[in-house]
């Protein structure tokens, strides 16, 4: 087995009970994704194979609330595995910029690795998957889907974004509709389209919904 295939199989079994919002599945998803625009754009299918696997290898919901502390897993892991060593920190730095920090936050953009693996994770938290998976994170932490008293915020630091228990249709506004915008390749921008309007029609029906308007 190469490193790669060893990582996939390390990466697997530590996702593969993890909640829907987050588990092996939205890993793999955004794996094909990014390889997918990597087809279509170019650069190096290692380093974006590897950032895709390793893109969520500690994140703050799932290690106790650490920030910015998946360059250091990903380092830890990628060494054992002999990744060589030009590709171990390329891999570092990417899966250190590579989550959403808040609105007021700027992305780095520093390598088309980077804007391709970064792409892919979005995509895969916008359409139908990243409806579904809102309300399941939403429902797993008991929240309310909507509660039309507290108002969607605009997080100027990562910390504020990450301590915020908004409800989930506040979610959509704080950051889901806004990934669009953002997405850099051109390849994602056109995967993207049917998944924003899809998600624009869901927010604007659910208001409908909600107020009753029949
Ligand atoms: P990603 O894996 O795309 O980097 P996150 O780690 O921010 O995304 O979140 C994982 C999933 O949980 C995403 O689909 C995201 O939309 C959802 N999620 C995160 N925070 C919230 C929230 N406050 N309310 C509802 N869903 C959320
Ligand atoms: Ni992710």
């Amino acid at each position: 087995m190469n490193y790669i295939e060893k990582l996939t199989l390390l990466v697997q079994e530590r996702f593969i009970s993890e909640g829907a919002d987050h588990d092996w599945y939205h890993i793999e998803r955004v794996l094909k994704l990014a390889q997918y625009i990597q087809s279509n754009e170019g650069g190096d299918l290692e380093v974006v194979t590897c950032s895709a696997l390793l893109h969520d290898i500690s994140d703050h919901k799932l290690n106790g609330g650490k920030l910015n502390d998946n360059g250091r897993v990903a380092r830890e892991i990628l060494t054992k595995l002999n990744a060589p060593e030009s590709i171990v920190e390329r891999v570092v730095r990417i899966v250190d910029l590579v989550s959403y920090k808040g609105q007021g936050v700027a992305d780095k953009t520093e390598s088309l690795e980077l804007s391709i693996v970064r792409d892919a994770d979005r995509l895969d938290a916008i359409g139908a998957i990243g409806i579904a998976r809102a309300f399941h994170f939403g429902g797993s932490r008991n929240r309310p889907f909507y509660d039309p008293e507290i108002a969607p915020k605009k997080h100027r630091d990562f910390a504020e974004y990450a301590r915020d228990k908004s409800h989930t249709m506040n979610h959509f506004h704080e950051k889901l509709l806004l990934l669009f915008d953002r997405l850099e390749t051109p390849t994602a921008k056109l995967i993207g389209r049917k998944r924003q309007s899809l998600m624009e029609d869901f927010v604007a029906n659910f208001y409908q919904e909600w107020e009753v308007k029949v």
